[in-house]
């Protein structure tokens, strides 16, 4: 073979490898980034003059691969650039001692690295598209129930005051009777106690400023708790209270608080078995407060364990429950800057685990 007609064919291998690797970047797929990669790199072997000799290493941020062993005695590299960053490379070696790398296999290498890097940015960019396009769906989803929040909480407000009104009429009727009126006397603390709640809600639904004060959020908890005690006989499960401290700290909206131990609270309850036993529990870390609500129900199936926190979601027979519950505990930790977590326990039941800043 002459000269020109080895270096001719040779042009033409390199055309072919790059058209290749064109085609395999025009039809990757990003969530089969491995194929895309060891097609490329398998692409690239056949482009070299020798190509049983040659092995090639691609290395880049998410996947890497190599053809064989690769002789770093003898090998010519390409920076892989993303956004203007060295994020990898593309190396070709070759194993036989007597081959020597054509001037034309450098350039063919940048060429194959320049897109490669197009490609790993376009994949980046479709990312960051994708996860904002999930915040603006998540922000329209807690738009709406803002709007039904504050429908619900409006309704509440009237038979709220009428339940207050007459309670108090009662207790005037009733003020000889010690029993009855230590009963109204809890109608009425309840009552109050949830058009506060409902007024939080408001505010909530309205993003009007909360109250942040420094509290001491164990006694709220112990009251909030005491308050479930007749739903928690009335279903026959048991709990148990573990505070680590009497002075748990904390820059918080303290109904807001109550109302996170309220919803997690009431959906452990409801979804325990008879005599199941729910676990509440508060401690501190350096910087955080933590509450861990946990029950002996049947946990959190796949479907649940991805949707929990979503507006409206339930799997509560209809009339039972809103699906609004743990949207609202989700809504309430994120304005404290905190954190919640439900996970299945290792044996039975759910855990949900909530994580605030002291301040
Ligand atoms: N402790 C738990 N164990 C098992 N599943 C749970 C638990 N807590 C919540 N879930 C699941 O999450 C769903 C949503 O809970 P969320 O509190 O938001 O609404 P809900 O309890 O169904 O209705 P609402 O709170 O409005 O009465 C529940 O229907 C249930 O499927
Ligand atoms: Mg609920």
């Amino acid at each position: 073979m002459s000269n020109t007609e080895a270096a001719l064919k040779e042009r033409i291998k390199e055309l072919t490898c790059l058209y290749e690797v064109s085609s395999i970047i025009v039809n990757a797929d990003a969530a089969a980034m491995v194929e895309t990669i060891r097609a490329i790199a398998l692409s690239l072997k056949k482009g070299f003059q020798f190509p049983n000799d040659t092995e090639i290493a691609i290395e880049t941020p998410i996947e890497s691969f190599q053809t064989g062993t690769i002789n770093h005695e003898k090998c010519i590299t390409s920076n892989l650039i993303i956004f203007n960053k060295i994020e990898g490379k593309i190396i070709a070696s070759y194993n036989n001692s007597e081959s020597l790398f054509l001037k034309e296999e450098q350039p063919l290498l940048d060429n194959v690295s320049i897109k490669l890097g197009n490609l790993l940015e376009r994949i980046e960019i479709q990312k960051n598209e994708t996860s904002l396009k999930r915040q603006m769906e998540r922000a329209d989803r807690l738009g709406i129930l803002g709007e039904i929040t504050a429908g619900i909480a409006h309704e509440l407000n009237t038979p709220l005051a009428n339940i207050l009104g007459f309670a108090e009429l009662l207790k005037e009727d009733h003020k000889k009777d010690d029993r009855a009126s230590g009963d109204i006397d809890k109608i009425i603390q309840n009552a109050i106690f949830s058009r506060e709640v409902v007024k939080k809600l408001m505010f909530f639904a309205c993003e009007m400023p909360q109250e942040m004060k420094k509290v001491n959020i164990v006694p709220s908890i112990k009251s909030a708790i005491a308050l479930l005690d007749a739903t928690f006989k009335k279903a026959e499960v048991k709990y148990i209270v573990k505070i680590e401290d009497e002075a748990l700290f904390l820059k918080a909206d303290i109904i807001q608080l109550t109302q996170i131990i309220f919803n997690l609270t009431i959906n452990a309850i409801y979804f325990s078995p008879k005599n199941g036993l729910v676990t509440i529990e508060a401690l501190q870390t350096n910087n955080h407060i933590v509450l861990k609500i946990s029950d002996e129900g049947a946990g959190l199936s796949d479907e649940a364990l991805e949707k929990v926190f979503q507006p409206f979601f339930t799997t509560k027979p209809t009339g039972d429950g809103s699906g609004l519950g743990l949207s609202v505990v989700h809504g309430i930790v994120a304005s404290h800057n905190g954190s919640i977590v439900a996970e299945n326990n290792p044996n039975k039941g759910a855990t949900f685990t909530i994580k605030l800043p002291k301040s």
